[in-house]
């Protein structure tokens, strides 16, 4: 048994499902339901005795120490986080609660358990997997190197400083008390189930709908995108793979302006569901830039590559294909996100999974 944590966000559901289609290991999948938490994205395993779900918080320690106690993980794999960076400047408190706080609960749940745990061979083989974001190191000029795991830590936006608070208890856990723990960085995710707020599915949904595509400043901001089921491969690999104490930085040598990006996205749309009234480039409006902005994000993927053997399977052209015709095929995911509806799927996933909230 695997704790999850975030289990129903854009990444950790890909991941769920990613795992048990490789594994019967049962997955226990603790996530808050925040507004980007969606159980349909779970709906395939809807009665399956494998994936068991539990509404609930990672700051709850009372609620983390019970869960511990009762399914008795090898380990915790924690992805849940507020995880807009747009939102973090709007908000910055649920960021500091949930990726500060919420890490620092679930670190001394973990502690708790893993120095209970009855021999050493079991204490040795448990992991706390923390995943994290290129962003902690902050912003790159056009010709710097790539973020190194050496890179120092830069956090321009408050999401970023409190990713980084995250990453700095994580290591001080294993260094002061010996927890095993992996981190992974990793570059922007792309994929099925990304919640239309984020630029990749914000712009198919918005084109689709012939509405304007924000393109905040110049468009020329750099991010390296990797798509989602790569990076749930790393995860696994460095779950499995990884040294204790160690980080590893994960990404997809994919590094494009957002300007890039929109482009790509009104092409493959016009030629998979051409529009009528005009090529979709059309529609892209330059807005107001976002403060801080971070001007361009790049992975040095080597150390993964060389000591675990990890790859990105996808090149870029070909996982932003898949993306934008996932998103054609699922009109229904989006309807529900967009309407709200979503968040009704608590009562129906309860009643599938016989999971206790
Ligand atoms: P997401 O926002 O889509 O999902 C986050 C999930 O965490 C949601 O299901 C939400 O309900 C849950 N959650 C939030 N607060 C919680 C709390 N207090 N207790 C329990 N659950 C809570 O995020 P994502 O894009 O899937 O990112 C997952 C992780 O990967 C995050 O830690 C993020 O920092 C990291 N990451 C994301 C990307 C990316 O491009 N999306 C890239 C690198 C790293
Ligand atoms: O680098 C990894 C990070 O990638 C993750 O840690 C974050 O959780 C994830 O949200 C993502 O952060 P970004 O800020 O890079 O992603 P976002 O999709 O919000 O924006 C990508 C780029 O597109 C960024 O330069 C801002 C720009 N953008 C974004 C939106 C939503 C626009 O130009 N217009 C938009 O409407």
């Amino acid at each position: 048994m695997i704790l999850i944590t975030g289990g129903a966000g854009f990444i950790g559901s890909n991941f769920i499902l990613d795992w048990l289609a490789q594994s019967d290991e049962p997955v226990l999948n603790l996530d808050a339901l925040t507004y980007a938490g969606n159980l349909r994205n779970l709906a395939s395993l809807q009665g399956d005795p494998r994936h068991r779900f539990v509404h609930g918080d990672i700051a709850d320690r009372a609620l983390v120490d019970r869960l511990l106690a009762e399914h008795r993980p090898r380990a915790i794999v924690h992805f849940a986080a507020e995880s807009h960076v747009d939102r973090s400047i709007l908000g910055p408190a649920a960021f500091v609660r949930t990726n500060v706080e919420g890490t620092f609960t679930l670190l001394e749940a973990a502690r708790a358990y893993w120095a209970s745990l009855p021999g050493a061979d079991e204490r040795a083989a448990f992991r706390f997997h923390h995943v994290s974001t290129d962003e902690v190191y902050g912003s790159l000029g056009p010709t710097d190197a790539p973020f190194a795991e050496t890179h120092p830590y830069e956090p321009n936006s408050p999401y970023s400083a409190s990713k980084a608070a995250s990453d700095h208890l994580v290591r001080a856990w294993h260094h002061t008390y010996g927890l095993p723990v992996v981190t992974t960085n990793c570059s922007n995710n792309y994929g099925p189930f990304h919640f239309p707020e984020k630029l990749i599915p914000l712009m198919i949904v918005n084109a689709l709908a012939g509405q304007p595509l924000p393109v905040y400043g110049d468009g020329l901001n750099v991010r390296d995108w990797l798509y989602v089921k790569d990076h749930c491969a790393a995860v696994r690999t460095v779950l499995a793979h990884g040294r204790p104490g160690e980080t590893y930085n994960i990404g997809g040598w994919n590094e494009k302006t957002n300007l890039e990006i929109v482009h790509t996205i009104c092409d493959l749309l016009d030629e998979l569901r051409p529009d009528a009234t005009g090529p979709r480039r059309r529609l892209v409006s330059f807005v107001k830039d976002r403060p801080g902005h971070d001007r361009r994000y790049a992975i040095d993927a080597r150390k993964i590559e060389r000591e675990l053997g990890w790859r990105p399977a996808e090149t870029f052209e070909s996982g932003i294909r898949k993306t934008v015709q996932w998103y054609l095929d699922h009109p229904d995911w989006v309807a529900e996100v967009q309407n709200g509806s979503y968040r009704d799927w608590l009562a129906t996933q309860y009643a599938g999974s016989g999971a206790a909230p």
